[in-house]
């Protein structure tokens, strides 16, 4: 981060240190906050890194008995309950400034796309990713950024994208198994299992926490037809909330039921969730759509108007040419993608004309991010 990190002025007032910094900027820090985050072994773990403190040890009223730079360059107070004293590195200080902080404009990590997306720019060789830690760094930034990337020429042997997709993380299990098959079955209990078309949808949205990502290993592809899509479901949400904002918020306040109970299942599952949510910064969080998996709209008398209009309008969107980005699935391909971001489907196949065999795992969104900032190094 190339910023000042030296304090060229202290001074307090009832409840907080105010920090000057040498480029100008000024820094109030709480008191609780300042005693709450004391960074000694004896209130952090050193090793588990988890907080020992509680603050309801000391009181709402605690403040310095005295403060100053010390000879380490440190910010050190003496507290006057507890007989503790904190030292507060001033690059960690400006680090987590919360006044600074919440005055930066928030930046989105995601880049939107379109059918103009350039596939070349979210794909990866499987060797980069299994040789290197750039190569791996690569692929998490593609996923986080873009919400899809495609890997070439990974093994093709059966479970083998396995061992790729856990240089990111273990993977998250679900009634459907590890990996789960991707193939034409007589009596399926998944529309994915058959030879039709798939309207593009996200996977498990009646979970409470849909899986954030999802590979698709293809093993073998010899049929004709089963071209694969995908929209990028926040580039959809962005246009309504730019062009149809009436749209956008129904979206975003209407509560859907999702379901599931196919007949190999001894569970009844269903939840209720927005078809758009929003982060803290109002970004967008996750997307839910499912035409198949979608239950019976239960939103009250006044609403259900209202949501049909705007349902139908995101549904036309996430189907649309302008949005949709097509391509075919080759051997040794691992399409992988943000289950929570954007919307997968394929066309139909003809399944008396060759194999076609994929092999789906998912991950959670947690792995992803948790392990991009690992590798980048991430200061909390
Ligand atoms: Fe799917």
């Amino acid at each position: 981060m190339n910023q000042t990190t030296k304090i060229s002025r202290l001074s307090n007032d009832n409840s907080s240190i105010n920090v000057q910094w040498e480029d100008g900027q000024i820094s109030n820090f709480n008191y609780l906050w300042l005693r709450d985050n004391c960074p000694c072994d004896i209130d952090v773990h050193p090793t588990a890194r988890e907080r020992r403190f509680n603050l309801i040890d000391v009181s709402e009223n605690i403040k310095p008995k005295s403060y100053k730079i010390n000879i380490d360059g440190k910010l050190e107070i003496k507290w006057d309950e507890g007989d503790h004293i904190s030292s507060f590195d001033q690059k960690w200080l400006r680090n987590h400034c919360y006044t600074i902080n919440n005055n930066k404009e928030y930046c989105s990590p995601y880049k939107l796309w379109d059918n103009s997306l350039d596939l070349s720019k979210v794909t990866i060789d499987c060797s980069e990713i299994m040789d290197s830690e750039e190569g791996l760094i690569n692929w998490l930034e593609i996923l986080n950024q873009f919400g899809i990337a495609i890997v070439k020429n990974a093994p093709t042997e059966n479970n083998s994208g396995l061992k790729v997709i856990n240089k990111i993380s273990h993977v998250r299990e679900t009634f459907f198994g590890t990996p789960f098959e991707v193939i034409d079955i007589p009596n399926p209990n998944n529309s994915a299992y058959t030879a039709g078309k798939l309207h593009n949808h996200t996977d498990l949205p009646y979970y409470e926490y849909a899986p954030g990502y999802q590979f698709l290993h293809c093993l073998i592809n010899e049929v004709d037809g089963g071209m694969s899509s995908i929209v990028d479901g926040f580039k959809v949400s962005d246009f309504l909330r730019n062009n149809n904002p009436e749209v956008f918020d129904t979206l975003v306040n209407t509560y859907v039921k999702f379901k599931n109970n196919d007949f190999t299942q001894e569970t009844i599952r269903f939840f209720h969730a927005p078809l758009i949510t929003l982060n803290k910064d109002k970004d967008y969080n996750d997307i839910r759509f499912s035409v198949s998996t979608m239950g019976i709209i239960d939103c009250g008398p006044k609403d259900v108007e209202k949501f049909y209009k705007a349902y139908r309008k995101f549904a036309g969107l996430l189907h649309s040419e302008d949005y949709s980005v097509k391509f075919r699935l080759n051997k040794g391909d691992i399409f992988s993608f943000n289950n929570r971001r954007t919307v997968h489907g394929r066309t139909k196949y003809n399944p008396n004309s060759g194999h076609r065999h994929l092999q789906g795992y998912y991950l959670d969104r947690d792995e992803i991010l948790g392990k991009l900032n690992y590798l980048k190094k991430i200061e909390l």
